[in-house]
């Protein structure tokens, strides 16, 4: 055996391609093959969620390899003579923070044994054992190993904003499936913003009827996602964002607002005024009703109350909220934010919730049972974990974001980068256990449901790893190593964050032929860090987002192919390098003659100088790499015009060329 733990190994040779990397792993000689009559053994007594995700393994195994697996179904029974997957564990687990979600993988003979204290540690055995099937040219196999696994931290979440963009009900459980199948265990669910009232609600039904478009869940559909959330070991916490965010609610409830005017959904991004009015007893008449149906709908523990960007403005025109904050002694409007997040968190105590809320609730007086949810980046001025470590210190439970705002478009290296709590942090071991965890952030205002998926995914799968692999796993050729396999398999479990390219691509050229379009998009992607959509104001919620830029993601995998072999060509200016960078060039100019093939329409049109651009740099790199003398003033140019994003998509393969050319 050979033993690869934490960051001292080196993978190739084993063709195991985990994500996240276990603690511990050991990986044997033999494999063990996949066979029709291999059997899943469950306990007799066995909950709801391992019947649901030992079922779900079995078909997914069978996916992946197309064997015909005779016994489709969990049993109870072993038969020995038969290749047999044994799940054990002591007692069903609990979807609360600090819950037990380690797991053991052992084989021995044709057993594979996954052992765990709760069912959660066995779902993410499961998950692990998919994971670890891999192919000969023959037969299908688990690679034979042994593993010991927990997660570094109890909270790895996602949060998906539905407000931006209403996300139906198919997407939202597709990506909890890809959330399970890299153990993250936590769906932040942005309810409501300014652009939409997502949640039903029976008692003040006007919410969702003048604040949503007609896009919103019903309590039927919230609880049909808690429960299968439930079957695969995650929890859901809900976010009513309050009292900012608001433009949606107040459309419904305009007697609820700070400042008299007219309200009605908002169609741009950004940080909006509107905000609910903290002194008007209704308010919390109002928010009181509706926590008393919103709560029963989620088992979690934790609603989340927002509370973040509201800047006041209206309140400080409101002769009745200062006079109000005079009387109470309010100095500020965070001490009535503060006032008012005491009054929700009693609301929410009746329902037998607490509070987690965006750092902003963090104000003096704000009782220590509030999770703090730290975001607040570099942007802003402050440094990435400033209001986490004040939060740690001052007694509060928390959870980060800052660094892994995914619809930033940036490389996945930017996030796997980010340590939510490096060892030489300034905290006590006590300080440091109220660091739950972390939590990726899809904000959706340019993300649809038929582009969601890869905003999030396959980025989400290395940040997976961040949040529950040991803090020494930085490796990042083996992340890039693993990552396709990763993202493929996140496919085959019915994300759509590849395929659904290929739809937007027919829509762009009216035709099947799209082969132009795709060797030019694996070295476009979309601008980055609020560069697209500059003031909110360009995309409206209604806007197209099934541009070239919506068919892009980060990382584009040509470039980065591309960027590597430039580096290796610099350091080493070999015929052999050369060579490998030529036909790079070559390709994308006989891109550009195939995409002047397609029939003209004004999508395509748009485009065109991107793809210009590429060739005719590609072309006169090749003049430069062969010998031939070109102008420094062409270059120049060339270069700026490439530079230039063309429909918010950049060519990511620039700094290379100019490597090239100068
Ligand atoms: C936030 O990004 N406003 C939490």
């Amino acid at each position: 055996m050979v033993l690869f733990s934490g960051f001292s190994f080196a993978q190739t040779a084993t063709s195991v391609y985990l994500m996240p990397w276990p603690q511990s792993l050991e990986v044997a000689q033999g494999h063990l093959k996949i066979v029709p009559n291999i059997q899943l053994i469950i306990p007799n007594d066995s909950s709801d969620r391992i019947q649901f995700s030992a079922t779900q393994f079995l078909r997914n195994l069978s996916n992946k390899t197309g064997v015909f697996i005779t016994n489709g179904f969990p049993l109870t029974v072993v038969d020995n003579s038969n290749t047999s997957i044994i799940i054990k564990y002591d007692r069903i687990g609990k979807l609360e923070i600090h819950e037990d979600e380690s797991y053991q993988i052992s084989f021995k003979n044709n057993q594979i044994t996954l052992t765990s204290v709760t069912d959660l540690g066995a779902l993410h055995a499961l998950e692990t054992l998919l994971q670890l099937v891999n192919n000969n040219e023959s037969y299908f196999y688990s690679q034979e190993v042994s593993i010991q696994d927990e997660p570094r931290f109890t909270w790895r979440g996602l949060m998906i904003d539905v407000a931006r963009h209403f996300q139906p009900v198919d997407v939202i459980k597709r990506n909890l499936r890809g959330m399970a199948s890299v153990k993250m265990n936590v769906f932040h669910w942005h309810l409501t913003d300014d652009q939409g009232f997502r949640i039903e609600s029976k008692l003040y039904p006007k919410l969702q009827e003048l604040g949503s478009d007609g896009l919103y869940y019903t309590h039927e559909q919230i609880k049909d996602i808690v429960k299968y959330a439930d079957n695969l070991g995650i929890m859901v916490i809900p976010e009513i964002d309050i009292p900012g965010h608001a433009t949606a609610f107040l459309a419904a409830y305009p007697e609820l607002a700070s400042k008299k005017q007219d309200y009605s959904i908002e169609r741009n991004a950004g940080i909006f005024h509107p905000t609910l009015n903290p002194i008007n007893p209704k308010t919390y008449e109002v928010l009181d009703g509706l926590f008393s149906e919103i709560a029963p709908l989620f088992t979690s523990k934790y609603v989340h109350i927002g509370g973040d960007e509201n800047e006041g403005k209206h309140w400080d025109e409101n002769p009745l909220i200062q006079a109000f904050k005079l009387k109470h002694g309010f100095k500020t409007n965070h001490d009535l934010q503060t006032y008012f997040n005491i009054k929700l968190e009693k609301i929410l105590a009746k329902y037998g919730k607490k509070i987690m809320g965006w750092e902003e609730i963090m104000t003096p007086n704000m009782p220590t049972s509030a999770i703090i949810h730290s975001w607040k980046g570099v942007n802003e001025g402050k440094k990435p974990l400033t209001s986490l470590i004040e939060a740690a210190k001052k007694g509060y439970q928390t959870v980060l974001s800052n660094g892994f705002y995914i619809d930033l478009m940036q490389p996945v290296q930017e996030h796997y980068a980010v340590n939510p709590l490096p060892s030489n942090l300034d905290l006590s071991p006590t300080e440091r256990k109220r660091v739950l965890g972390a939590e990726a952030t899809l904000w959706s205002e340019l993300a649809t449901p038929l582009t969601i998926d890869s905003r999030i995914w396959p980025r989400t799968a290395a940040i997976a790893e961040r949040f529950w692999s040991s803090e020494n796993k930085q490796d990042l050729q083996h992340l890039q190593e693993r990552l396709p396999y990763i993202s493929d398999q996140l496919e085959q479990l019915g994300l759509t964050h590849n395929s659904y390219k290929n739809v937007l691509f027919r829509n762009i050229t009216k035709s099947e032929n799209i082969a132009p379009l795709q060797i030019l998009s694996k070295v476009c992607e979309p601008l980055k860090i609020y560069t697209r959509n500059k003031g909110g104001t360009e995309y409206q919620s209604y806007s197209p987002f099934t541009l070239f830029a919506d068919a892009c993601t980060p990382d584009a995998t040509d470039a980065v192919l591309f960027n590597l072999a430039v580096e290796l060509f610099l350091k080493s200016p070999t015929e052999n390098n050369k060579k490998t960078i030529l036909k790079w060039l070559k390709k994308w100019q006989a891109n550009h003659l195939a995409f002047k093939k397609l029939t003209v329409n004004p999508l395509i049109k748009n485009i065109t100088p991107l793809s210009k651009n590429l060739a005719v740099l590609s072309e006169i790199t090749q003049q430069k790499l062969t010998g031939t003398a070109v102008d420094s003033n062409t270059i120049k140019a060339l270069l700026k015009a490439a530079t230039k994003d063309i429909q918010d998509v950049e060519l990511t393969v620039i700094s290379s060329f100019t490597k090239l050319l100068y």
